[in-house]
């Protein structure tokens, strides 16, 4: 039986058990510095790389934030008014506590077939989200609140399930669909808090988004190893994977710059890109049409 928390990730043996004891730590603070714990110990060879415990299909969640589905969670603002701002920054570390599991699931639960190296990508990005969690989760107490003050999205977790027994499409949907999502929302969430005065958290979403392009980067080059492994052009399984279940991730506008940095090309995406944008140019024209008509 192995413990959860920093406890039972100094009494893991193996990169499974530790793993496995980031994913059942529910408290938030407890499960960053176990990550954190766990990331260090990997590189200093403290952890046999043995596959020999499962990971949890549903970490468990602490009482705090009540998890919501997307359609009853309250309207958040566009970071003008205080309030806003506050719901934005939960909702960011909701994001980063999710993305801690992510990667220790994706490590723990897929690297008995892969080289070691695909663990220590996803150790580094684990430490990275955790760091990602206590920067916001500090933010929002400067600000008098805290992570598990208001609702959050009950949704995040829904891509792990979807895609547990193929890490071909965990790789395509989780860093490649929906972190290179957030590559493309976060310069404008940036400039809204940069707007409003909030230079503090301006820059930390601007930390976050530098590690998140190597995040992007780290999926990228995994999935392609996937595909060279099974003899399948990159390009077209990931839009094959994509359309299956995720389509509505891919949406322009993108940040071709950031994604282009992690390696996710538009041979990727630009044909989905196509197919949505084609649909916008026409209603846009539509709309300056009426507009110039009016005008
Ligand atoms: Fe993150
Ligand atoms: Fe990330």
């Amino acid at each position: 039986m192995i413990a959860a928390g920093r406890a039972g990730a100094a009494a893991a043996r193996s990169i499974a058990e530790a793993c496995r004891a980031v994913l059942l730590t529910t408290d938030p603070i407890e499960k960053a510095f176990a990550a954190r714990a766990v990331a260090r110990r990997w590189r200093q060879s403290g952890l046999d790389h043995r596959f020999d415990v499962v990971m949890p299909d549903d970490p468990p969640r602490p009482d705090q934030p009540e998890l919501l589905p997307p359609n009853r969670m309250p309207k958040r603002g566009r970071a003008g008014s205080e309030r806003s701002r506050l719901a934005m920054l939960h909702a960011l570390a909701h994001i980063e506590y999710v993305a801690i599991d992510l990667a220790f699931d994706c490590a723990g639960r897929f690297g008995a077939a892969m080289p070691r190296e695909f663990v220590d990508g996803w150790l580094g990005v684990g430490a990275d989200e955790a760091m990602h969690f206590v920067l916001l989760d500090r933010r929002l107490r400067a600000l008098g609140s805290h992570y598990g003050a208001l609702p959050a999205h009950a949704g995040l977790w829904e891509a792990a399930g979807k895609t547990r027994d193929d890490l071909t499409a965990r790789l395509a949907v989780v860093p490649m669909a929906l972190e290179a999502r957030g590559l493309d929302v976060t310069p404008m969430t940036v400039a809204r808090f940069e707007a409003a005065g909030d230079a503090r958290s301006a820059r930390i979403l601007t930390r976050i988004y530098t590690d998140e392009i190597r995040h992007v980067a780290v999926g990228t080059r995994w999935f392609e190893f996937c595909c060279a492994n099974d003899g399948q052009p990159p390009a077209e399984r990931w839009q094959s994977l994509i359309s299956r279940q995720f389509r509505d991730i891919v949406k322009p506008p993108f940040n071709d710059s950031a994604r282009a940095q992690a390696g996710l090309t538009l041979d990727y995406y630009g044909t989905l890109a196509a197919l949505t944008s084609s649909g916008q140019t026409s209603s846009r024209r539509e709309r300056e049409g009426q507009n110039s008509t009016s005008g």
